[in-house]
């Protein structure tokens, strides 16, 4: 089965409105779309401004985080219906730097992917192992829990319409991606975890993107690999160019 990659650019903590705003008409002029979904994920006062300026283009807009409660009394959050409200059609959920900066657990990733789901919102999933998880050989085990949890009481139509980002920690702003075979490996694990969950085409469907230190010189490597469906993007994702230079690197394949 054909999936159509998917690019997004994981803005972090960057960018004042007017800067996102710039770099949303800069990208947008001019970005060949054909075949591939491309998503900015730009911090939360800069969401709407960026849905307004892509609105009308195929670009797709992302927040870096939700809350699962739909309103209430809780002081800093930001619901999966202020999100549609503000123009997303993504959200990330479980990024490395939730869980290990800011405790982010396996069940509240859970909480957010079903609420994200409710409301219509695409969950773009992160898992990935820490270095000194992998230097003691349990990447895969790691990666099976955090997806196992995040995974849990959905169902198969649900799954199929995941976006998952396998983001080893250490590769993450380091410089130091991981080897395309290697992260082929781990996508793959993630695959064969979901068809072990649901019907085979679930698997099939599913998209498995690669982060960590993704640039314009490592994308086309890491892009071919054949469970490897797009890239979640952080530092390159910043500059116009290097942005656009890995959206036409997957679509070169
Ligand atoms: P990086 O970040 O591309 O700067 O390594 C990726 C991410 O955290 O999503």
């Amino acid at each position: 089965m054909e999936r159509t990659p998917i690019i997004a650019a994981n803005w972090k903590m960057h960018k004042t409105i007017p800067e996102a705003v710039s770099f949303t008409r800069e990208i947008l002029n001019p970005l060949d779309f054909s075949g591939t979904d491309v998503v900015l994920c730009p911090p939360f006062p800069a969401l709407w401004p960026v849905a307004q300026a892509a609105s009308g283009t195929p670009l797709q807009v992302a927040a870096q985080d939700v809350y699962w409660a739909d309103q209430g009394a809780f002081t800093g959050e930001v619901s999966p219906v202020m999100l549609r409200d503000a123009g997303c059609t993504y959200v990330v959920i479980g990024h490395s730097e939730r869980r290990h900066l800011f405790g982010e657990t396996d069940e509240n990733v859970n909480r957010k992917v079903k609420a994200a789901l409710r409301h219509g919102l695409t969950p773009i999933v992160c898992v990935g192992e820490t270095l000194a998880e992998r230097d003691a050989g349990e990447t895969f085990k790691v990666v099976e829990k955090q997806l196992a949890a995040a995974l849990l009481g959905l169902d198969g139509e649900e799954a199929a319409g995941l976006v998952v980002a396998y983001e080893p920690v250490w590769a993450i702003g380091t410089g130091r991606n991981a080897a395309p075979e290697d992260a082929q490996a781990v996508n793959h694990f993630v695959r064969e975890f979901v068809r072990s969950r649901y019907r085979p085409e679930v698997a099939e469907q599913v998209r498995i993107q690669y982060g960590g230190s993704v640039t314009p010189e490592n994308a086309e490597l890491l892009l071919a690999q054949p469970d490897i469906d797009g890239a979640l993007v952080g530092g390159a994702s910043l500059k116009v160019e290097s942005f656009r230079a890995i959206v036409y690197a997957a679509q070169r394949l």
